[in-house]
């Protein structure tokens, strides 16, 4: 066996040269010299600060980020979206227990909830039936009506939670539903970890100028920095004060400089070329829509650098439309159940959006298989988050035992990493169907 296993795999992908339709946002095509950040990677040494303590460059750059995305204050994050969601939720907790969100969302927040006591007001999405609300099947992002009544329900909210975009691109109307939250007095988080470009594109803007008082960018999804290099903004002057405390809470306390470094390596790029290097990547992609919709494609209503498709109308199955797209050298962001995530950025050069428009193109069209659901039933709720998250637990293999069995962890398939059920939902015949066609091999249950 290899002693590099690891190394090996991601030499061997490499080789492969295939045009990256995935995270990083850099696609191994940097606007600066990637490479030197490994020549200064430090710790917390004299003179270039402390993240959790930051009073110097590190202080310096979070202002940089702060001016350039209109926030109160921005705090960097080398532990991805990830850590900025725990501090956004740890910052709320004290207002109370519940947190109105869409059941749409990562597991990141499910676990934080869990940890910090908060239990989920969900809202289950709608599906979308026709071609013109999304691709028919998938779950669609939450309407201000659902949020409204929500808001009814629940009064005492300790926050509403929104993703948007979401994984596979599609957006909420944020400034009406930041209009809704101020009314109530209850404040607005996004997650907007995939969306940290968008302030760059023509016609689109960042949720913390469309009244969000909190929300996380992944930098690194959609931007040219390391993976992990993620930013919290905050607008409401309320929770800046506990801000760099709340993500010391969850972080760690070795922050990596190269991730660090990237983000403040970017910001020139962001500041004075981005929007100009992604119009005519986005123009690009627009004509590809275009021209995807003449040829028969079912495409998601996205924001500007993805194209979500569906496959299964066009006659593959994962594994089929998979092996079609890698053998045109094309690597796609997620492909499952049907669906494909496409994801560019202004790194992505013309010859492989021409690569991805070649595949497509030439797909021949098969008998149509049928279209899968994504959305499971609503399962019963026996315990708190909370109270199943630190039961004790076992861990039982997939099959029938697990039914009428109370999970204790969020279980969900790595990407979107959305849970398919959450701590203290009861497994149920429905469930365990759809874990099963997930690929999940075990579940983590009270005990
Ligand atoms: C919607 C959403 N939120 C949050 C995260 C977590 O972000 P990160 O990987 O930067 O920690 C992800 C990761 O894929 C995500 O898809």
């Amino acid at each position: 066996m290899s002693e590099t296993p690891l190394w090996d795999a991601v030499e061997r992908f490499r080789k492969k040269k295939r045009s990256a339709f995935h995270m990083p946002g850099h696609k191994y095509n940097p606007p600066y010299d990637m490479g030197v950040l490994f020549d200064h990677d430090i710790t917390e040494v004299e003179g270039v600060d402390s993240l959790y303590h930051a009073a110097g460059p590190i202080l310096k750059t979070e202002k940089n980020y702060a001016r350039l995305y209109g926030s109160r204050a921005s705090f960097l994050s080398a532990g991805g979206s990830t850590l900025c969601i725990q501090a956004m939720l740890a910052l709320v907790a004290p207002r109370g227990k519940k947190v109105i969100l869409s059941r749409m969302v990562h597991s990141s927040a499910v676990a934080a909830m869990a940890l910090l006591g908060l239990e989920p007001h969900w809202i289950w999405p709608e599906v979308a039936q026709t071609p013109e609300e999304g691709l028919p099947g998938m779950a669609l992002p939450i309407t201000i009506r659902q949020i409204s009544a929500a808001l009814n329900e629940c009064p005492d909210a300790a926050a509403v939670y929104l993703t948007s975009p979401d994984y596979m691109g599609q957006t909420e109307p944020i400034p009406a539903i930041a209009q809704l939250c101020k009314a109530a007095g209850v404040p607005l988080l996004v997650d907007n970890a995939h969306g940290a470009h968008l302030p760059f594109l023509a016609g689109w803007e960042h949720p913390i100028r469309q009244g969000a008082d909190m929300c996380c960018d992944s930098l690194h999804k959609t931007l040219p920095v390391l993976t992990g290099a993620a930013m919290l903004h905050v607008a409401n002057p309320d929770f800046v004060p506990c801000a760099r405390q709340a993500m010391a809470l969850f972080g760690s306390t070795s922050p990596s400089y190269p991730i660090m470094l990237s983000a403040d390596l970017a910001f020139p790029y962001l500041k004075h070329s981005y929007a100009q290097e992604a119009a005519p990547v986005a123009a690009e992609l627009n004509r590809l829509r275009r021209e995807l919709k003449n040829q028969g494609f079912a495409l998601a209503k996205t924001e500007p650098m993805r194209i979500t498709l569906e496959f299964r109308s066009l006659g593959y199955d994962d594994a089929e439309f998979g092996h079609w797209l890698r053998s045109h050298k094309v690597e796609p962001e997620f492909l499952e159940g049907g669906v494909c995530v496409l994801l560019a950025s202004p790194r992505s050069t013309l010859k492989d959006i021409a690569n991805l428009e070649t595949a497509l193109r030439q797909l021949p069209r098969l008998e149509p298989r049928k279209p899968l659901t994504f959305l499971p039933q609503p399962p019963p709720v026996r315990l708190t988050m909370r109270q199943a998250a630190l039961a004790p637990r076992a861990v039982l293999p997939l099959g029938e035992k697990l039914v009428g069995r109370i999970a204790a962890l969020p279980v969900s398939a790595c990407p979107p990493g959305i849970p398919l059920v959450v701590p203290g939902e009861e497994i149920t015949p429905g469930l365990l169907l759809h874990l099963k066609k997930s690929g999940v091999k075990n579940v983590c249950v009270v005990q």
